[in-house]
């Protein structure tokens, strides 16, 4: 059975782009690959805190010695591993905002990298412990920075991926969605083609 874990990120929720063409991806991917369980993380519906001093310090502690902040933090930074932890699929809707990610999906990522759990330091570096795993991320902007030094959003998920050790991935870009509505349809349609093509491979 493969398990797809699907991480919805835009602050618009079932109306945002990046959201609608993750979830037409995973819609046609259960299609073509039956027997496939989803778990869905709406970072809109369910937002997650900013990390703070105070979570990371509970990270080291034993249980019963936390502050009861420590302890909420600590259970959602295991629980939003163990999400990544099983999935062997993971789908990213991925909204531009402000040449980055949004602040949500920044905030899974603070929760998600703990030393230990999803990477480690070695000798030489950190090395990625999440192997073997397929990710595709769905990019949406409003303008268009594919290939240029602005494209910041896409190389700092690009970064974090690697560092988890997740070196398998593919991305679809949606550019210029806030263009008109001529390069909106025509972004949509390639989005559309690409999406149909990953999720039959
Ligand atoms: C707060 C905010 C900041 C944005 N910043 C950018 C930006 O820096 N560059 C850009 O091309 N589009 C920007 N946009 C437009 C979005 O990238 C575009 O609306 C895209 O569809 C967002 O994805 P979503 O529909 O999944 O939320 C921004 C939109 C919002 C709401």
């Amino acid at each position: 059975m493969t398990n797809i874990l699907h991480i919805k990120s835009s602050i618009l929720g079932d109306a945002g782009q990046s959201n609608q063409i993750s979830q037409k991806f995973v819609d046609q991917y259960l299609i073509t690959h039956g027997g496939s369980e989803l778990t869905v993380r709406d970072l809109s519906e369910n937002p997650i805190p900013h990390l703070t001093g105070e979570a990371i310090g509970g990270y080291a502690l034993a249980p019963e010695d936390r502050t009861e902040a420590q302890a909420e933090a600590a259970a959602l930074s295991d629980t939003l591993i163990n999400e990544l932890r099983t999935a062997d699929i993971i789908v990213m809707g991925l909204p531009m905002y402000n040449f980055g990610v949004s602040s949500s999906m920044k905030a899974w990522i603070d929760y998600v990298a703990r030393a230990g759990e999803t990477f480690t330091y070695t000798e030489n570096g950190p090395v990625g412990l999440l192997k073997g795993k397929k990710a595709y991320i769905f990019a949406a902007r409003g303008g268009k920075y594919f290939g240029t030094a602005t494209d910041t959003q896409t190389g700092f998920i690009e970064t974090i991926l690697k560092f988890f050790g997740i070196v398998d991935y593919e991305i679809v870009y949606a550019e210029g969605l806030n263009m008109g509505d001529e390069p909106k349809a025509d972004a949509l349609a390639a989005a559309n083609v690409k999406v149909a093509e990953l999720a039959a491979a």
